[in-house]
């Protein structure tokens, strides 16, 4: 079976409060993107990686030329977007495996419970973990004196999953996927944050592995501290 990797990269990373995408920003010293790639050919080394950039970063697209055999792709202005230029670039593999490049430090194992679901015949896998605090939903306080929200309900958590990446597919359920979805209004697509979402709408099953603490998006100046105190644990 063979399987391409697409590493989304092109997103803009405000909430890192840096003046560059987040991908480009350093994890002790290596990018968030060499890590990525780094991860993902160590974890499938016959697998082609694509990488979606954000066209104007320069300094990204250099990184990627002196990568052999990683082909390298322009994003776009949502992350489906991203991913569906990943997609054409993605080859003839029967499976793919979209990673965000923010999930630097997956560790292999999660790459291959991902893999071995795939084989066993799933069309859609995740890797998730539980979740540990209590999540509510918001709604709009009724009270304009509080100026506050109010909560709106209250999920059990025992059945709540937090999902992680690289979350994988067969290719032509994915392409599937991404061509109905063409069609929505641009709101409809922004509300897109995974891609098991897009099958999840054409009432694909979609399987869950078990993910790591590893595999954290790297979001926040604390998950980068987080990030380079692992690394520094692992004295790498
Ligand atoms: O915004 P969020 O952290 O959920 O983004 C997840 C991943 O999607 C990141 O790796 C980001 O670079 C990527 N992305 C992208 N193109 C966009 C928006 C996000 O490749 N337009």
């Amino acid at each position: 079976e063979t399987v391409a990797v697409i590493i989304v990269a092109a997103g803009s990373g405000t909430r890192l409060g840096r003046n560059v995408p987040k991908a480009a920003v350093p994890v002790a010293g290596r990018s968030m993107l060499a890590r990525a790639v780094e991860g993902a050919v160590a974890a499938l080394p016959s697998a082609r990686v694509v990488v979606v950039l954000p066209a104007e970063h320069q300094d990204l697209w250099e990184e990627c030329a002196g990568w052999d055999g990683v082909v390298a792709v322009a994003g776009g202005a949502h992350r489906a977007a991203s991913v569906a230029a990943g997609l054409r670039a993605a080859g003839e593999a029967d499976v793919v495996l979209v990673h965000d490049a923010a999930r630097c430090l997956t560790p292999p194992s999660v790459f291959e419970s991902v893999r071995r679901a795939l084989a066993a015949g799933a069309r859609a896998v995740i890797p998730a973990v539980a979740v540990v605090d209590t999540i509510k939903t918001a709604r709009p306080g009724p009270d304009p004196a509080i100026a506050a929200e109010a909560v709106g309900t209250t999920p059990a958590r025992s059945g709540l999953r937090a999902v992680q990446t690289p979350q994988g597919f067969r290719r032509a359920a994915l392409v599937d996927a991404h061509a109905r979805a063409g069609a929505w209004p641009a709101d409809r697509l922004e509300s897109i944050t995974d891609d098991a979402r897009l099958m999840e709408e054409l009432g694909e099953d979609v399987y869950l592995v078990p993910g790591d603490e590893r595999a954290l998006k790297i979001t926040t100046e604390l998950d980068l501290l987080l990030a380079e105190a692992l690394l520094a644990a692992e004295g790498s």
